[in-house]
Parts: C-alpha cells; structure tokens; sequence
C-alpha cells in the first residue's frame, strides 16, 4: 500500500519539477535569444548607416567611394550592396549576400534556410536634396548565432535532464523522510487493533460461559430474566465475531501468516453448498453449483473458506425469497475462477467501490439486522489478494449481483 503511495508522490513530484524546470529553459532561451538577436541587429544597422554615408549621385548615378575599405569594417560573413532607385545593383561587397531580390520595405528580413542570412535594408538619401538616391542592403550569415542557440538548447536540454535526474533521487528521499512517520503510526494503530481484539476475546469468552452456565440451571430463574440472559449471550457472540474479524483484518494484511498448501477448491466449494443447503431451502432460494471437478491451488485451506462462506452467505442473506444462488467454479490457464451469481437486491453502481471497505454497510442490508458488521468482504478480499488474486463484481440493482474471484494455481506467499 504505501508502496502505491511512494510512487504517485514520486510521478507527482518529477512531473511538477520537469514542468518547472521545462518552463524556466523556455524563458531562458526567449531572454537569451531575442537579446543575442538584438546586439546584432545593432552591429547590422551601425554597418549599414556606415555604408549608406559613402554613396553619392553623380551625374545622376549612384557612386560608392572607393575608400570605404569594406575589409576593413566588415567581416568575413558579412556583406554590403548598394542598389539604386530601380533595385538595380551598383557594388557589392562581401561574399554572402541573400539570394532575393530587393525589398525596401523590409526593413529588418531574416532569410532562413541554409545558409541562414540576416539583411537589412537602408534608405540612401541625398546629403543636398534629401531625395532618395538609392538602398544598401547589408547582410550577415547567422551561423555563428545559429551554432550558439544550437549549444544552448543542448546546455539547457541537458541540464533540465540532470536536475530531473537529481531531483527524482532527492525526492525519492524525501518521500522516504515524509513516510516514515506515518507509515510507523499506520503500524502502531494496527497492532493496536489487533491486541485490542485479541485482549477483548478473554473477557467476552468469560461472558458467555458463564451466561451459559447460569442459563443450564434456569430453576429459580425468572422468565423475562431467561431472555435477557439469552439475548446477552447473542450480543457476546457479535461481538466475540466482530473482534475475531478485527484480529484477522489486522494479521491477514500480512499475507506471511498464512501457510500455503495444495487445496482442492471444487471440495471446499461442494462442502460449503451442501451447509448452506438447509438455510437456503429454508429461504426459498434456489442454491446450485457448477463445479470443475478438481481445482487444486496452493493456498490456505481456513482462509479460502473463510473468503468463499462470506460470498455465498452475502448472496443468500440479499436475495429475496423465490431467489436463485449459483457458484461456478472452473480453471483458466493458471488460474481458477470462481462465480457466485445472485438474483437478489444488487449493489448501486456508486456503492461498487465501496462496498470492500471496512464496516461499510447498504443503508438497505442494515434493514435486515442479522448482525453484520460490514467486515465481510474486506475480509475476503484482503485473503483474495494475498493469495496472489483479485476479486470483482458486477451487479445491477434490484435484479442480482455476481462476484467473481481468480485465483492464481500456484500462489506466492
Ligand atoms: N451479494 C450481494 N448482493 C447485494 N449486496 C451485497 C452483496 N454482497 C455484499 N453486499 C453489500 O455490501 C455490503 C458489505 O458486505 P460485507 O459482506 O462486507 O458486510 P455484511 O454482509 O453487511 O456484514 P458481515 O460482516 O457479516 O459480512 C453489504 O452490507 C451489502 O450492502
Ligand atoms: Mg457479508
């Protein structure tokens, strides 16, 4: 159980730290990227208005000075064109220019692909008139931007899986940390349960013999005193059941107590029909059986018993007079199922959950005050599960329920 807990803190936690941790990359790589972008965008423009001062109209044409050293300013992967008032192309400079033609509109453009190319156009206009002359568009290849992203995304990749990494070990501990406490004061209460029902059975035995040593001798006793000893004696067994199931919820949780041996499920099944034979007759139900005839498993003879006596009196004791009972019983591969199918008052669909919990009871099975504690079927299926099964069930209300049982032939305790 706290095992099954361990583990959805732990998915819980590693999913909140991935999520955190994934959304801090992100905003980190979105500062980081736009301001890389930015610084050169700057250096483009700076380049650029240089670029734009050295072109001049003479005698109606666009002339770039020659002494603008380009080499000088410009680097390797960066490049200079100058363009006059038709986009027709007047000098170039530089090697990586964007293969498209002018855009003067654009004033910042990103050519993607490869190469990657940033260019940007700039208006030239006349020192005199202040007239268009003509555009410089200045380029640079983004490789170096795109290998620094590159490095980024992998720092950052990484370092988002080794904090995950690092973080599902200290939550691992943490958990542990957190667990311990409760885990210890889930044992404590346990064991307080199970002493406190194994310390009630005394007084409660001395209770009833001696009720019933009293109720030998009834000379002298009074009538009405007769039944009030006897319905002593009826409250002492509930609660000498109850306490009984209290010590066995508390010791069968651990399935080691339990000693597995080969166990012929068809004879413990045809045995518990034929006792239940009387009390079904005497309710008008119908009790069949449809046994395989031999099912052997390894388990524990007292346990099964236990879990199938529940089944099938829960079957007959919410199931109306003219009803039917059945159990099914037959092997699967590796494992045995048994079906116990009732034509009675069935289980509300919100109730199915809940229906294995301790002490929990239908509003309408306290209507038959038999004395049920609503410890049953937590029973049954605490043994179910530690023989290595599971147990389900399907049931419509108001016209009958079926449990249904698989048992593992060979069960690991
Ligand atoms: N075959 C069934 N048909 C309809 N309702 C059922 C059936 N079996 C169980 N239930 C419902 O589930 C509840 C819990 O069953 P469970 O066997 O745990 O307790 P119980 O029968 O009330 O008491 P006891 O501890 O004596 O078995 C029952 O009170 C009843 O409401
Ligand atoms: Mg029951």
């Amino acid at each position: 159980m706290f095992e099954k807990i361990r583990y959805r803190l732990l998915i819980a936690n590693l999913l909140v730290i991935a999520l955190v941790l994934t959304g801090f990359a992100l905003a980190v790589r979105l500062v980081f990227v736009r301001n890389l972008k930015q610084q050169l965008t700057e250096r483009l423009i700076t380049l650029g208005q240089g670029a734009v001062g050295n072109a001049e109209i003479d005698n109606g044409q666009l002339q770039v000075e020659n002494e603008f050293l380009a080499q000088k300013i410009i680097d390797k992967y960066q490049a200079l064109e100058w363009f006059n008032t038709e986009k027709k192309l007047v000098k170039q400079q530089g090697d990586y220019t964007p293969n498209a033609p002018l855009d003067p509109q654009a004033v910042v453009e990103i050519q993607t692909g490869k190469p990657s190319i940033q260019s940007i156009t700039l208006p030239i206009l006349s020192t005199e008139s202040g007239k268009l002359i003509g555009y410089v568009r200045v380029s640079q290849l983004l490789d170096e931007f795109d290998e620094t992203v590159f490095q980024l995304d992998i720092g950052l990749g990484v370092g988002v899986i080794v904090a995950v990494i690092l973080s599902s070990a200290g939550s691992i501990w943490l958990n542990r940390q957190a667990m311990q406490p409760i885990e210890a004061s889930f044992h404590r209460l346990k064991q307080f349960t199970a002493d406190a029902s194994h310390e009630l059975r005394s007084p409660l035995m001395a209770i009833s013999s001696n009720v019933e040593v009293a109720l030998k001798y009834p000379d002298g006793m009074r009538e009405e005193d007769h039944e009030v000893m006897s319905a002593v004696i009826s409250a002492t067994e509930q609660m000498t059941r109850l306490t009984e199931d209290l010590l066995l919820l508390a010791r069968t949780d651990r399935a080691s107590t339990m000693t597995l041996a080969p166990v012929n499920l068809s004879d413990l099944l045809y045995d518990l029909v034929q006792l239940y034979h009387p009390q079904s007759e005497n309710k008008q139900i119908e009790l069949t059986a449809n046994l395989e005839a031999t099912l052997f498993l390894q388990g524990d003879f007292a346990s099964l018993m236990r879990a199938f006596t529940n089944l099938l009196q829960n079957a007959i004791r919410y199931t109306p007079a003219g009803g039917k009972v059945k159990v099914e019983a037959r092997r699967l591969g590796q494992q045995l199922r048994v079906s116990i199918y009732d034509t009675g008052v069935g289980i509300a669909p919100e109730n199915l959950e809940q229906i294995f919990e301790r002490f929990w009871r239908a509003d309408q099975a306290r209507s038959y005050d038999d004395g049920g504690s609503g410890l049953g079927l937590s029973i049954t299926q605490v043994i179910i599960q530690s023989h290595g099964g599971s147990i389900e069930v399907k049931s419509t209300l108001g016209a009958g329920s079926c449990f249904i049982v698989h048992l593992p032939i060979n069960a690991k305790a």
